[in-house]
């Protein structure tokens, strides 16, 4: 009989933890609002105490997205704990995911604590817990590297304590199919209680088998698989949601496991996500990679055009790959923009298809044709649904090899408009310092990365960075058929982050208790 695997989506919060993938509370929402669209079964939002903006993503996530559980990652002590149970309250379903390593190494060396200590708080965190919900989830890092007879003991006192699921990581991607898959049946037949329970896998990609891993954990019996949309997670990062997934879909009789995703809503996620992050997968990425569903060859091509099946495994509609044709041009209207957004599958409200119609028609001046890809660059160019103080109004650059200078101008929270020159090495240095100039303030840039959105010498150049502004790490993206432009707009977009990240803290200083003050 076929089985029902729960999809435990971490993408906000140990996809989130990679390099780069920095997300503000109010991008994580719309994340979340997407994963649940996705129909993923659980949604690990964050970790309340790694920071502020952790715990106002969970609490913000929990208020409003409603129908998927919510999951807050917690270490096994009690501050942690109590800042998940509480950032969870207004949860329709919230669960706490408490977690401690197992392993040797890592008690040595990173705890510094023995076995028994790491039993005695591992118990403690379950039960401190359960007193927040009845749904617990017990993660035994490094379980993979941990002595079996050790990894057993611990199972079982979770489990006696209350916990619902237990997550037995490969966390530094050390283990291999068959092994990975022995040590859960090992488990479920040595420990009291483990039928009780869900099994649970988690596995990253060092070795680049967190796929195959998770497959073998869930013919071997696992109930849940934890995993993230493109893939995305410390280091090599995690199993990827949308190859689990697509391998049960294309592969029904050998991976034979349901589930309640929409496969036609995981390329949307993939694109949301590279889009808010700046991350793009790489091309030949499975499923959701640029060149996935390309065909260069002509004998393949040839193949494609006479039957699919000679080459596709599976139709990019099944996973929402829209076909990019020529979609609107200059003298498209309001109408057609917002239909051409209702059939990608974003209903814009009045505010929203303003802004992006304005974007659109001067794109339009300089762009003949507007594919699909262009229009989710213009929707994820700025900050939406959050006032932008900073605009960019005019912008001058002269460069050669002698070195650069730009002009700028820019409104900003102040009246009127502001300008300054500046000077640098390049046309993006000098427009950088002339920026810096005109906001008082010094701001460091950091993994700027361009890309081409669509083919063609007028295609739009999409611009993200992380910006180091009044000492908060944010990223910014810019789209425009200038790429010094681009790179113009997206410090911008990072400065009105900043600003908003600014307001909020000073609404919210009496509001958020926890902090240490
Ligand atoms: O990889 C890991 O072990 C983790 C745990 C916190 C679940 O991410
Ligand atoms: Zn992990």
């Amino acid at each position: 009989m076929v089985r029902d695997v729960v999809i435990f989506d971490t993408t906000l919060r140990d996809g989130e933890q990679a390099p780069g993938n920095t997300l503000t509370p109010e991008e994580k929402l719309q994340l979340a609002r997407q994963l649940d669209t996705l129909g993923v079964d659980v949604i690990e939002a964050g970790f309340p105490a790694a920071s502020e903006g952790d715990y106002r993503g969970v609490q913000g996530i929990a208020a409003e997205v409603r129908r998927p559980v919510l999951a807050a990652l917690a270490r096994c002590v009690e501050r942690d704990v109590d800042l998940a149970g509480e950032a969870l309250r207004p949860a329709a379903r919230g669960r706490i995911h408490v977690f401690i390593s197992t392993s040797d190494i890592h008690l040595t060396h990173k705890l510094k604590i023995g076995r028994e200590d790491c039993l005695e708080m591992a118990r403690a965190a379950v039960r401190r817990a359960r007193h927040f919900t009845d749904d617990v989830e017990f993660s035994a890092e490094d379980s993979s590297r941990t002595d079996l007879d050790f990894l057993c003991r611990v199972v079982e006192a979770a489990v006696a304590e209350g916990a619902t699921t237990v997550n037995l990581p490969d966390t530094v991607g050390y283990a291999t199919p068959p092994e990975y898959a022995a040590m859960f049946r090992a488990v479920r037949e040595r420990v009291p209680g483990a039928d009780r329970v869900v099994l649970s896998c988690h596995c990253h990609d060092d070795l680049g088998l967190a796929v195959a891993n998770s497959l073998a954990a869930i013919e071997a019996g696992v109930g849940q698989v934890e995993c993230t949309v493109n893939g995305i997670g410390e280091r090599a990062g995690n199993a990827a949601l949308e190859e689990i997934v697509m391998a049960s879909r294309v592969r029904p009789q050998v991976v034979d496991f349901r589930c309640n995703v929409d496969t036609r809503e995981i390329y949307r996620t993939s694109r949301l996500l590279s889009h808010l992050t700046g991350v793009f997968p790489q091309p030949n990425k499975a499923v959701v990679g640029r060149n996935a569903f390309a065909h260069e060859a002509g004998i393949h091509q040839h193949g494609v055009m006479q039957n699919g099946l000679t080459y596709e495994i599976m139709r990019p509609e099944t996973v929402g790959v829209p076909r990019s044709t020529l979609v609107l041009g200059k003298h498209s209207g309001r109408h057609a923009l917002e239909r051409r957004y209702h059939e990608l599958g974003y209903e814009l409200g009045e505010g929203a298809l303003e802004r992006v119609y304005h974007k659109f028609t001067a794109l339009a001046d300089k762009k003949r044709q507007i594919l699909d890809e262009d229009l989710l660059a213009l929707l994820h160019d700025g900050f939406p649904d959050t006032p932008e103080p900073f605009q960019l109004t005019y912008l001058q650059v002269t460069c050669g090899t002698v070195g650069a200078s730009a002009e700028v101008r820019m409104a900003g929270p102040w009246a009127g408009e502001r300008g300054a020159a500046g000077s640098g090495d390049g046309p993006i240095a000098a427009t950088y310092a002339a920026v810096s100039e005109i906001v008082g303030q010094p701001i460091e840039v950091a993994n700027l990365a361009v890309q081409s959105v669509t083919p063609g010498r007028d295609s739009l150049g999409q611009v993200s960075l992380q910006a180091r502004v009044n000492g908060k790490s944010l990223s910014g993206h810019g789209a425009s058929t200038d790429i010094v432009e681009a790179c113009a707009r997206a410090l911008v977009n990072a400065l009105n982050k900043a600003h908003f990240a600014e307001r909020l803290e000073s609404e919210s200083l009496n509001s958020v208790y926890l902090w240490g003050v």
